[in-house]
């Protein structure tokens, strides 16, 4: 379980505080979805949730961030990444940087965990075939498409079976079979029991994903509820969010006469 209790956070060297009175709890295997307009302080809740900010940042943080009822203010940050792992949103800030192949980009995480090399292997493997990028295994990091570095970015988290994650906008750079690969990962994960925070702005990967969803605007968070009720909420374009696809249909329609569910009913 991950809690963030009334936090409010300042970037170093600035005055005023971009995160405001944040309360959120992910509960284990909940995947919550977070959504807003640009600048709304999404990645900066992301820094928070996973105890980068402040803990490798810096700045000042107010109220509390804590994993499984333990509070983390002033631990390391090393023990911050041991218990939350996050993906940035720029997958170039992930890659170590260190390795010749995606595989052992994908093992190192692992590796440092210090587990068996029969062990390190097969969750490579199956964070590769998970994400369907085998095929890429030998090819040097440095050399991938933004969308292949977005995905050998999530299997290295992948490979490292944690229990809270925190995701800003994985899929970006993907395309509809990619976004889908992360989609189905996400589900794998959080069914064995690990809590996730993703940001998205495709509200159709989210639809069907997430238990909740809440949209955060100026930093504050406007909205928090059931991910049926969210997306449907009519006040989501205002905060910057299109609707996922069925909803915007069916206003279509409905702004037309049309009523979408004496359609299915007849083809049915
Ligand atoms: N390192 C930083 N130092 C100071 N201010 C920052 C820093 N990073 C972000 N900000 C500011 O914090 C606010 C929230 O930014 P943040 O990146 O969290 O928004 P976001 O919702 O993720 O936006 P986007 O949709 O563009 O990714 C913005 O006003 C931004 O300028
Ligand atoms: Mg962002």
């Amino acid at each position: 379980m991950l809690e963030l209790h009334r936090v409010s956070y300042r970037y170093a060297g600035y005055a005023t505080a971009v995160l405001h009175d944040i309360e959120l709890t992910i509960a284990d295997g909940e995947i919550v979805g977070l959504v807003g307009p640009n600048e709304a302080g999404k990645s900066t809740l992301c820094l928070v949730a996973s105890g980068l900010a402040p803990a490798s940042i810096g700045g000042a943080l107010s109220g509390s961030l804590s994993i499984d009822g333990e509070l983390m203010a002033g631990r390391p940050p090393h023990e911050l990444a041991e218990r939350v792992a996050i993906g940035f949103q720029n997958p170039d800030t992930q890659l170590s940087g260190v390795t010749a192949t995606v595989f052992e980009e994908v093992a190192l995480g692992p590796m440092n965990l210090g587990l068996p090399v029969a062990e390190t292997l097969a969750r490579t493997r199956e964070a590769l075939a998970t994400l369907g990028i085998e095929d890429i295994a030998e090819r040097s990091p440095n050399r991938l498409s933004g969308g292949q570095g977005q995905l050998v970015a999530l299997a290295s988290l992948l490979a490292m079976h944690p229990r809270h994650v925190v995701l800003d906008e994985p899929t970006a750079q993907l395309d509809p079979e990619g976004t889908r690969l992360v989609g189905e990962a996400l589900r794998a994960l959080a069914a064995t029991g690990t809590a996730l925070l993703v940001t998205e702005h495709k509200t159709d990967l989210l639809d069907g994903l997430c238990q909740r969803i809440i949209v955060i605007d100026g930093g504050r968070i406007v909205l928090d509820g059931p991910a049926g009720d969210v997306l449907a909420d009519e006040r989501l374009p205002g905060w910057g969010v299109e609707p996922p696809s069925r909803i915007r249909l069916a206003r279509a329609m409905a702004g037309r006469g049309l009523d979408l569910d004496l359609i299915a009913g007849t083809l049915r």
